[in-house]
């Protein structure tokens, strides 16, 4: 893939959500260096990428997707955070660091969690776009961050753990806990531009098919990557005994379905009347990242 795209966007999203931060009234400045620590430092900003690409082929200007992108990061951010805390998948290495719950202490980072989820709202709301459309956007986060998508995922995630679930099972886990931020961030950009239900359908196949591979590879990447490259630990979901594609169906059955699912992403991309080709080479990516 050519990279140079994400890494634009990258930039754009991290310098947008570090002015939002730094813009803030400190209370506490624990709590506003725990949030800048889980949000700020390092990330591929895959969500944000999704926005912005999604927004830029569909003809939106960058400017309008800011807010978009920062919301989808500091949902994505918090998720993290709690992800890691050791009621729940209990890491301590994150994007090459200690994790929050470890550089700070358990309370403020399940604080730092919740205020950036709230962060996102306000966001949101600040944004220079018609009042219905943000009522819309608002709407598509909460209903892909909350009961039912990563929450209600993320739950589902934690009672398969030592458990045996079936493929369809384990599909619904992957489908909530990952899925649905990344089917919102394509969504978010499609509200924006305002483009008909069948657009939007075709959007809604890619991003299912693009947000249920990510997470089998993020599964892969757990047996054969390596710590220092995907900084956090390696081996984390064998130890803990989590329900992945690899446990269930192999290695090499995994990276197929893996490989399936992309073929559908661009499958989807291709009855679109867009140029879709930056998003393409974007799915091929995401089966072929190191981290
Ligand atoms: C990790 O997400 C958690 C999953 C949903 C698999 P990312 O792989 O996008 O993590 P960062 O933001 O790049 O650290
Ligand atoms: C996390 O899935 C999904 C979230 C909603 C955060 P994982 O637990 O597999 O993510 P990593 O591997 O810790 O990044
Ligand atoms: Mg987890
Ligand atoms: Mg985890
Ligand atoms: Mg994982």
């Amino acid at each position: 893939m050519d990279l140079s795209h994400l890494q634009q966007h990258q930039a754009r999203v991290n310098d947008f959500l570090s002015c939002q931060l730094a813009d803030m009234t400190i209370n506490d400045p624990r709590l506003h260096q725990a949030m800048n620590y889980g949000l700020l430092l390092g990330g591929k900003r895959i969500r944000p990428y999704l926005v912005y690409e999604t927004g830029q082929m569909l003809g939106v200007d960058l400017s309008k997707l800011d807010h978009c992108a920062g919301a989808i990061e500091a949902i994505h951010a918090y998720s993290l955070i709690h992800d890691d805390l050791p009621a729940m998948d209990d890491d301590d290495l994150r994007r090459g660091q200690a994790t929050c719950h470890i550089k700070f202490d358990q309370a403020t980072a399940i604080l730092a969690g919740d205020a950036l989820q709230t962060f996102s709202y306000e966001l949101l709301c600040q944004a220079d776009l018609e009042s219905s459309l943000k009522i819309d956007l608002v709407k598509v986060l909460a209903n892909s961050s909350g009961y039912h998508g990563m929450c209600g995922g993320q739950a589902l995630d934690l009672a398969a753990t030592n458990q045996h679930v079936s493929l369809e099972q384990l599909q619904q886990i992957h489908h909530h806990k990952t899925g649905a931020l990344i089917h919102a961030a394509v969504e978010m950009a499609a509200i924006c531009a305002g483009i008909n239900q069948a657009e939007r359908e075709l959007l809604k196949k890619f991003s299912a098919a693009i947000g249920l591979a990510f997470q089998v590879h993020d599964d892969i990447l757990d047996i054969i990557g390596d710590t220092q490259t995907l900084g956090k630990p390696q081996g984390s979901d064998i130890e803990a005994n989590k329900c992945t594609y690899p446990a269930l169906m192999g290695l090499e059955q995994a990276q197929l379905k893996a490989q399936q699912l992309i073929d559908d992403a661009l499958h989807a991309l291709d009855a679109l009347p867009y140029n879709s080709e930056q998003l393409k080479d974007f799915s091929r990516f995401i089966i072929a990242r190191n981290q």
